[in-house]
C-alpha cells in the first residue's frame, strides 16, 4: 500500500469511527473546514491536556489565560499582520487553479531530495556490505549536481521571499520549468499578494460598524496582557504564558486534510526572558518540546528540526519541528526567538508602557519572548496517521488505532460475555466504578470478537470481559489493544492496572528526563 492509499484509508476511517467529518457535510460541506465527532473530540481533549499539563503544570514559572478571539483592530497592525501576513499565490490560467508560489518550489526542492534518496538507495543494493554512504554522498557527480541545483533554487527562494520580491518568485518557477500539477503546463500567471486575516464587523450598522479581524494566531492574546498577568500574577522575569484557542487564516491552498484549515486551534506558550538570555531559552525549549513529541513513542526518527535560513524581521532564531506525515516531513510546532519585537511594538501602537522592572539588577527593560506554538489539528493528525495500523492475523485482519494509551478517546471497554445471567450488570457495576477517573464504555451488542475490533478500530487499550466465572470469583479478563494478550485479574485490581496502562505520569516523567 503507498502512503498515498494509506492517508486515504485514514482519512475514510476518521468519518467512519466518528473522529472528524467534513463540516457542513449534507450541504457538501465546507473546503478546509472540519468537525470533530464523538471520538475525535475525545483525543483532541486529551492531546490539549498533555500539553497544559507538560506546560503549565510541570513548570511553576508559566500560568495560563484564556483571550477572546476578538480583538481590537490595532493589534493586528502592531503585530505586523495587516501589513504583512500575505501569502505570495500564482494562477495557473489553464487549471484555473491557485498555489502558494513558495510550496510550488518547496515541492520541487522536495522532488530534488527525494532524487538524491534514490541513488543512494540505488547504490546501497548495488554495492551491499561494502556500501559507504556518506563518501558515497560526498563524491558522487549525480548527486553534486542535483544538490548544486537544489540549492542554488533555494538560496533564490529564500532572497526572493526575504526581499518580497515577487518578480523574482515568478522567474524561478519559470527558470525550474515548475508545471501545475492539474493542467501540467506552465501558464502562469505573476505572483501577488493575499492576506490571509478574515473580516467581519463589531456592532450594528446603524451604531457604525467597525472591522475586526478574527484572530489568526493565539499568540497576541498573550502579548497585550502581558502587564495584566505579570502584576496580577507577581510573576518574575523568566516566566511564560500559556494558552489554548482558535485561530482563523484564509488559507489559499488548503490541502491534506486538517493539516492545513481555515478554522484551526492553537496551543502556545511566550516565555519571557531577559534580553541577551533568549538564546539559552531558545535551546531549552527546543530540547523541551522535542521531548514531549518523543515522549508519544512513535520513534525519534520519525521527528527532525527544520532550523529557518529564513528568518522573520522580528525574530533572532526560529526552527519547526518536523513530522514524518504519509506526505512527507511537515512542521507540526513552530519555536520561534521573537526578541522584544511584539511587546515593543504594542507599547509604541498603544502608548503605553509595557516594561519589566527586575528587582535582580535594578533596571527597567522590554523583555525578550521564546515562543513555542503549536497546532492541536497538526496534533491529531500526527497521532492518528502514526496510530493507523492494518494487520494480517492468523485467521483475521484487523484495523488497529495504536494511539498512546493517555491519549485514546476511550481507555476501557467493559464487556459483558453474553447479555443476561447477570453479566451486564456486574460490568455495569465496572464501569461505575472507573467513570470518575476515564472515560469508559460498555458495550453488549454483537460477538465479543466483533467487540474486541471495534474497540482495537478505535483505539481503546483495554477491554474488559465479564464472563460467568466472574460471577464466582470476582475477576475479570483484560485484554491488551496492541500484543491482544488476555490476563485474568481481581475486579478489584482494575483501578491500578488502568492508571498504569493509561495515565500521563509515564509521558511526563520522559519529559522531565
Ligand atoms: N504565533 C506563531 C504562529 O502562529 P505559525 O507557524 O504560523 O506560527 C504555528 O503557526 C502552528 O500552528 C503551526 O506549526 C501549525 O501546527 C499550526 N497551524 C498554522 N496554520 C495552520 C492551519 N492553517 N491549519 C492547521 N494548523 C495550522
Amino acid at each position: 500500500m503507498t502512503q498515498e492509499e494509506l492517508f486515504k484509508k485514514l482519512i475514510a476511517h476518521c468519518k467512519e469511527y466518528g473522529f472528524i467529518f467534513p463540516s457542513s457535510e449534507i450541504y457538501d460541506g465546507l473546503s478546509a473546514v472540519y468537525d470533530y465527532g464523538q471520538m475525535g473530540v475525545e483525543l483532541k481533549n486529551n492531546i490539549k491536556k498533555y500539553w497544559w499539563e507538560a506546560m503549565v503544570r510541570l513548570n511553576e514559572n508559566i500560568v495560563g489565560i484564556d483571550a477572546a478571539i476578538f480583538m481590537h483592530p490595532r493589534v493586528w497592525e502592531a503585530s505586523g499582520h495587516v501589513g504583512a501576513f500575505n501569502d505570495p499565490l500564482i494562477d495557473n490560467k489553464d487549471s484555473k487553479k491557485r498555489y502558494r508560489a513558495d510550496v510550488l518550489i518547496e515541492d520541487w526542492l522536495a522532488k530534488q531530495d527525494e532524487k538524491i534518496e534514490k541513488e543512494v538507495a540505488k547504490a546501497r543494493k548495488r554495492f551491499g556490505e561494502n556500501f559507504d554512504e556518506a563518501l558515497f554522498r560526498e563524491t558522487n557527480g549525480r548527486i553534486g549536481e542535483i544538490k548544486a541545483k537544489r540549492d542554488e533554487a533555494n538560496h533564490r527562494m529564500v532572497q526572493a521571499l526575504t526581499d518580497n520580491d515577487l518578480a523574482a518568485l515568478k522567474q524561478l518557477i519559470e527558470d525550474l520549468e515548475i508545471v501545475c500539477p492539474i493542467s501540467g503546463t506552465k501558464n502562469w500567471t505573476d505572483v501577488r499578494q493575499f492576506n490571509l486575516m478574515f473580516e467581519t464587523k463589531i456592532g450594528s450598522v446603524s451604531e457604525g460598524a467597525g472591522t475586526i479581524y478574527l484572530r489568526p494566531e493565539t499568540a497576541q492574546g498573550i502579548f497585550v496582557n502581558f502587564l495584566n498577568v505579570q502584576k496580577s500574577g507577581r510573576m518574575k522575569i523568566p516566566f511564560g504564558i500559556a494558552q489554548i484557542g482558535k485561530a482563523f487564516r484564509n488559507e489559499i491552498v488548503a490541502r491534506q486534510f486538517i493539516f492545513r484549515m481555515r478554522e484551526f486551534e492553537q496551543m502556545e506558550m511566550q516565555f519571557f526572558v531577559r534580553p541577551g538570555q533568549e538564546m539559552e531559552w531558545f535551546k531549552h525549549w527546543k530540547e523541551y518540546r522535542m521531548r514531549w513529541h518523543r515522549a508519544l513513542g512513535f520513534g525519534d526518527n520519525m521527528y527532525r528540526f527544520h532550523d529557518h535560513e529564513k528568518l522573520a524581521h522580528y525574530a533572532n532564531a526560529a526552527t519547526d519541528i518536523e513530522f514524518n506525515f504519509p506526505f512527507g516531513f511537515k512542521e507540526v510546532e513552530g519555536i520561534h526567538s521573537r526578541t522584544d519585537f511584539d511587546l515593543g511594538n504594542h507599547a509604541k501602537f498603544s502608548g503605553r508602557k509595557i516594561q519589566y522592572f527586575d528587582p535582580e539588577t535594578n533596571e527597567s527593560y522590554t523583555p525578550y519572548v521564546i515562543e513555542t506554538s503549536i497546532g492541536v489539528d497538526r496534533m491529531v493528525l500526527q497521532v492518528l496517521s502514526a496510530a493507523y495500523q492494518e494487520e494480517q492475523l492468523e485467521n483475521d485482519s484487523r484495523v488497529v488505532l495504536r494511539i498512546p494509551a493517555p491519549l485514546a478517546p476511550v481507555k476501557v471497554a467493559v464487556l459483558p460475555l453474553v447479555k443476561k445471567d447477570g453479566l451486564p450488570e456486574m460490568a455495569k457495576e465496572i464501569v461505575d466504578m472507573l467513570k470518575f477517573d476515564y472515560n469508559v464504555t460498555s458495550d453488549e451488542k454483537d460477538s465479543i470478537g466483533k467487540r474486541y475490533r471495534r474497540n482495537d478500530a478505535i483505539g481503546t487499550p483495554l477491554c474488559v470481559t465479564v464472563d460467568h466465572q466472574s460471577l464466582e470469583d470476582r475477576t475479570v479478563t483484560v485484554r491488551h489493544r496492541d500484543t491482544m494478550e488476555q490476563q485474568r485479574v481481581k475486579i478489584d485490581e482494575l483501578p491500578s492496572i488502568v492508571e498504569q496502562v493509561t495515565g500521563m505520569k509515564s509521558l511526563f516523567k520522559n519529559i522531565l528526563k
